[in-house]
C-alpha cells in the first residue's frame, strides 16, 4: 500500500470558547489520484476539515499528513502552494482583475508573464468564460456563478498535486454544473490529482466521487465508502435518510439497465450479470455483491450487451424522463 496523500490521524478542532467540537476524533485517508466528495448536514465540519489540511487553522488534537509530511512542521506558504483551494464564499481578490486572479500562484511561483498569460487564457476557456470577454473585469463585474468559476480556475493554475474544492459549483446554473461535471471527470481522467470536493449534492457526489465521505454532527464520520456501496448498504438510518432523499438514488431507482447506452458484449471473464428490466440501483447493487465493476446484460436468455459501473453512477438522474 503507498502512503495516502492526506491522511487525518485521529483529528479534532474547538474553535476557541466554542463548547462542542466543530471536528472530534476524525480518522481519514485520502489516495493519491482519488476524488473525494464530502457531504453531510451544514456545521458537520467540512469547510473546518478542508482548514485543516490546507493549515488555515491548526487542530486541537491529532495530526495531518499531505503526502507524507506532518502539516504541523511544514512552511504554511510553502503547503499552500501544491494545494489548489476554492473556498466557500469564492473569495476572489476585488482589487485584482480576473486574469490576475488566477494568476496569483503562478506570479508568487515566478512563471514568466508570457506563461501566465497563456495558463489563463487556457482555464478560463476550460471554465467556459471568454478570455477576451472576462480577462480583464473584475470580480464585482461578474456574477455569482461566474466569480465561482474563476475560482475553480484560480485553484487549478499552477497544477497543484492536491485540490480542495469548498461547494465549488453551488451558484452555478444546472446546464453549466453538467458541463463542468462532464469536464472535470475527462480533466480527472487524464491528470488524476487528489481533489476534494464539499458538495450537498448527493447527485453531484454520485457523479464525481471515487468515494463519499458522509458527515454527521461534531465532524464524525458516518459513512466513508464508494457511491455504489453508499447508495446500495448505507452504514446508518442516518446515512441511509441523507442519501435516500436525494435524486440520484431515486433516479437510479427508476431507471432501468435497459435504458442505458451499452458496451457491445466482450466476453469478459468474471462479469456479474444483470438484466435490461432490472433498475439501475439493483443492478449496482448486484456487481457490488459480484465484487466487479462490469456486467453482462441479458434480455431473457439473450446477451444484449455490457455494462460498467461508470455508466451507471453517471446517469443523470430523471426518471422517467
Ligand atoms: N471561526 C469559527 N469560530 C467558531 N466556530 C466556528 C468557526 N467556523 C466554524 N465554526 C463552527 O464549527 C462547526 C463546523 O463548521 P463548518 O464551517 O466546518 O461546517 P460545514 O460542514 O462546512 O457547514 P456548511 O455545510 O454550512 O458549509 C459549526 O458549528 C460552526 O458554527
Ligand atoms: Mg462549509
Amino acid at each position: 500500500m503507498t502512503e495516502p496523500m492526506i491522511r487525518l490521524d485521529h483529528v479534532s478542532k474547538r474553535y476557541p470558547g466554542a463548547r462542542t467540537f466543530a471536528v472530534e476524533d476524525l480518522s481519514l485517508d485520502i489516495e493519491a489520484g482519488e476524488t473525494v466528495i464530502f457531504v453531510g448536514p451544514s456545521g458537520c465540519g467540512k469547510t473546518t476539515t478542508m482548514r485543516l489540511v490546507n493549515r488555515l487553522i491548526e487542530p486541537t488534537d491529532g495530526k495531518i499528513f499531505v503526502n507524507g509530511e506532518d502539516v504541523g512542521t511544514v512552511d504554511a506558504d510553502e503547503l499552500r502552494r501544491h494545494i489548489g483551494y476554492v473556498i466557500q464564499q469564492i473569495g476572489l481578490f476585488p482589487h485584482l482583475s480576473v486574469a490576475a486572479n488566477i494568476g496569483v500562484v503562478p506570479r508568487a511561483l515566478g512563471w514568466p508573464k508570457q506563461r501566465i498569460a497563456e495558463r489563463v487564457e487556457e482555464l478560463l476557456t476550460l471554465v467556459g468564460l471568454d478570455p477576451d470577454t472576462f480577462r480583464r473585469r473584475y470580480p464585482k463585474q461578474l456574477s455569482g456563478g461566474q466569480q465561482q468559476r474563476v475560482g475553480v480556475a484560480r485553484a487549478l493554475a499552477a497544477d497543484p498535486p492536491v485540490l480542495l474544492m469548498d461547494e465549488p459549483f453551488g451558484a452555478i446554473d444546472p446546464i453549466t454544473r453538467d458541463r463542468l461535471h462532464d469536464e472535470f471527470v475527462a480533466l480527472q481522467a487524464n491528470i488524476r490529482k487528489t481533489v476534494v470536493i464539499v458538495t450537498h449534492d448527493i447527485t453531484e457526489a454520485v457523479k464525481l466521487g471515487d468515494r463519499i465521505a458522509i458527515f454527521a454532527e461534531g465532524g464524525r464520520l458516518a459513512q466513508f465508502d464508494t457511491p455504489a456501496r453508499i447508495l446500495a448498504e448505507p452504514a446508518d438510518e442516518f446515512v441511509a435518510s441523507f442519501v435516500g432523499s436525494g435524486a440520484a438514488v431515486r433516479g437510479l431507482s427508476l431507471r432501468l439497465v435497459g435504458e442505458l447506452p451499452l458496451a457491445p458484449d466482450s466476453g469478459a471473464p468474471g462479469r456479474a450479470s444483470v438484466r435490461v428490466d432490472q433498475s439501475l440501483l439493483d443492478a449496482l447493487d448486484t456487481m457490488l455483491h459480484a465484487h466487479t465493476e462490469v456486467a453482462v446484460v441479458r434480455d431473457g436468455d439473450r446477451v444484449v450487451g455490457e455494462l460498467d459501473w461508470a455508466t451507471v453512477l453517471r446517469t443523470p438522474p430523471g426518471g422517467q424522463s
